[in-house]
């Protein structure tokens, strides 16, 4: 039996050990995926404990992918330039390596599932927090022609892409979003609750040819997404296929199995249970 999980706070909510369990099982692997609740300060006393029950890997969520990233002995790539680690793999000599699925996710979602293009494309990221910060190293590869980012707080936006240092990119303030873009990233935290949510943008940032993207997933259609079809949007999307593409890749790190996602993205949406 393979001891895998999530760690994070809040972890309740998370859809992970179902999907985890469904790869294992199509793979003919004996899982246990565990949610894992951190209480506050203890991170590494968690990890410590996990591992002590002979875990083969985990997944780190919301507010530990920094905590992960400094913890970890060795880092991917992808988790070096993002500073944010979302899976743990344990290497045969035990050795704690980090890795960041969420950018790599993201992207095959964007590109595979839903074909959308990023290279050569404007694109306007909205928000500047972790979320952003671990997507923005794998977009930035796909060599989009230019990536606004616009946030709330000005401040952090000029600060993200001041430690990221692409000629592509830019913090833009509302005055800036003058033009339409191909493609829309939602990374705000916000909206998951309507009464939250107000955008401030122009309408105009999206047109018939925009393709918007929220990297929330929620049973309903999120508030952002809602905003991007009244104005017009061409195609939308959640963050669904980005979490399984993401659980997919974490999946590969540990077992070396290529999963297919398809099956699990079109069941989920379906709100059909993953356990048959
Ligand atoms: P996460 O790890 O989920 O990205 P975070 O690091 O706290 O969480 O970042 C949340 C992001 O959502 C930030 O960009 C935040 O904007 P601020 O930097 O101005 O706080 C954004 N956000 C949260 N609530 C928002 C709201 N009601 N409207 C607009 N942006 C919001």
């Amino acid at each position: 039996m393979n001891l895998l999980g999530v760690l994070g706070n809040p972890v309740s909510h998370s859809r992970s050990p179902e999907i985890h369990h469904y790869f294992a099982r199509v793979a003919n692997l004996d899982i246990n995926y565990e949610k894992v609740l951190v209480a506050d300060g203890k991170f590494k006393a968690t990890v410590e404990h996990f591992l002590s029950r002979g875990a083969a890997g985990f997944n780190i969520t919301v507010p530990h992918k920094f905590d992960a990233f400094q913890l970890a002995g060795e880092l991917s790539e992808a988790a070096a330039l993002s500073q944010a680690v979302n899976t743990i793999q344990i290497l045969p000599d035990g050795l704690i390596k980090g890795h960041n699925t969420d950018g790599p996710g993201l992207i095959a979602d964007l590109k595979n599932n839903l074909q959308w293009d990023i290279c050569q494309q404007r694109v306007l990221i909205l928000g500047a927090g972790g979320a952003v910060q671990g997507i923005l190293p794998s977009l930035l590869l796909e060599r989009p022609a230019s990536v606004d980012i616009y946030n709330r707080t000005m401040a952090k936006a000029q600060q993200m892409v001041g430690r990221f240092n692409d000629d592509c990119l830019t913090a833009s303030a509302l005055e800036d979003l003058d033009q339409h873009y191909d493609l829309v990233i939602s990374g705000t935290s916000a909206g998951l609750a309507s009464d939250n949510f107000s955008l401030d943008i122009p309408t105009s940032v999206v047109g018939v040819n925009s393709c918007c993207y929220d990297m929330i997933y929620a049973a309903q259609q999120t508030p952002f997404l809602q905003w991007c079809e009244q104005n017009s949007a061409a195609q939308l999307s959640d963050g669904l296929g980005m979490l399984v593409e993401q659980a997919a890749l974490a999946f590969e790190i540990w077992f070396g199995v290529d999963t297919a996602t398809e099956l699990v993205i079109t069941k989920m949406r379906a709100g059909k249970s993953l356990r048959q």
